[in-house]
């Protein structure tokens, strides 16, 4: 029988020290994109996805994200009593239903892997979702939304894929191709952060997955590879040697790196002129910026 994927799991254990001061405080995950979290986007296409149950790996100093996913009675009860609706129905729209999302804490920080395995008790026997919050990705069909339907067709296990730069490389997991069907390719090995030089291919693992159960059988070894920490990617690379197909899929949008500072500065002025509310605005200022640059030079 074919299984749906119905339970997602999002790591947001990590201390997010790359944009210290204001992590000293605020989780990155609640950081803004215009106007809503990181971590809002990430459930919106996890929901359009068809997930129903939302599962966030936290840690010490991440109370506010729960905060967050709670409904704000008071709050609700001013804008409607001054007749605020629209800003109702924003607020509305991230209302979490009661039992639709868990949290638990990842006790030490000893990896991406032992992140997802914290999970495994939630989990079960069924294909899941993985989705870093990180990595945002603009698209016409949300990221996970394909990808679920590509696992429709394999149901193997299936990692988000995008070509980078040979010298940017040793910051992601990264493909060893077998064949390379276009939109999919089938894998003979995934290398996380492999060395300058090393990787196999310029195919990077992007942080939306969806994995077998027995990705969590291979959690359960607890094997340490780069820096030392339990590595998502070696788990998966070990159920595809223990007879798993593992998947690389090309989406189709714009990913943005959002935990770099450079990608989040990107991704804000992105989603900014895409709103028709602030769009004109931005785009005098940005236009004025840039000859006012070209002028100085
Ligand atoms: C994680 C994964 C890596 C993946 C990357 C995508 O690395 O371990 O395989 O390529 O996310 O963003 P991190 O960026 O947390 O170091």
């Amino acid at each position: 029988m074919r299984k749906k994927v119905s339970k997602a799991i999002f790591p947001v254990a990590g201390l997010g020290t790359r944009f210290l001061p204001a992590t000293k405080s605020v989780p990155k995950e609640i950081m803004t994109l215009v106007d809503r979290p990181l971590v809002q986007y990430a459930i919106d296409e996890a929901r359009a996805a068809g997930i129903k149950e939302f599962i966030f790996v936290t840690s010490r100093g991440k109370s506010a994200l729960e905060d967050y996913f709670d409904n704000a009675p008071q709050l609700e009860q001013q804008l409607r009593k001054a007749g605020k609706t629209e800003l109702l129905d924003i607020l509305k729209s991230t209302d979490m239903d009661s039992g639709e999302v868990a949290y638990l804490r990842q006790a030490k920080p000893m990896g991406l892997g032992h992140a997802v395995w914290c999970a495994r008790r939630l989990i079960g026997n069924e294909p899941f979702a993985v989705v870093l919050p990180d990595d945002i990705i603009a698209a016409e069909k949300p990221c996970l939304a394909q990808m679920v339907e590509a696992f429709e067709e394999t149901q193997g296990n299936i990692v988000a894929a995008m070509e980078v730069p040979e010298d940017k490389a040793q910051a992601y997991g990264v493909l060893d191709v077998k064949e390379d069907m276009g939109r999919i390719v089938s894998t003979k090995g995934l290398v996380e952060k492999p060395a300058p030089g090393e990787a196999p291919s310029n195919l990077a693992v992007i942080g939306r997955y969806i994995l077998t159960p027995k990705v969590l059988q291979q959690l359960n070894k607890k094997r340490a590879g780069t820096g030392g920490e339990i590595q998502l990617t070696d788990a998966i690379d070990d159920a595809r040697d223990d007879g798993e197909e593992v998947y690389g899929f090309r989406f189709e949008g714009q990913r943005y790196d959002c935990g770099s500072k450079a990608g989040y500065l990107q991704a804000t002025v992105a989603f900014a002129l895409a709103r028709d509310d602030l769009r004109a605005d931005l785009w005098a200022f940005l236009n004025e910026v840039v000859h006012a640059e070209k002028a100085a030079q």
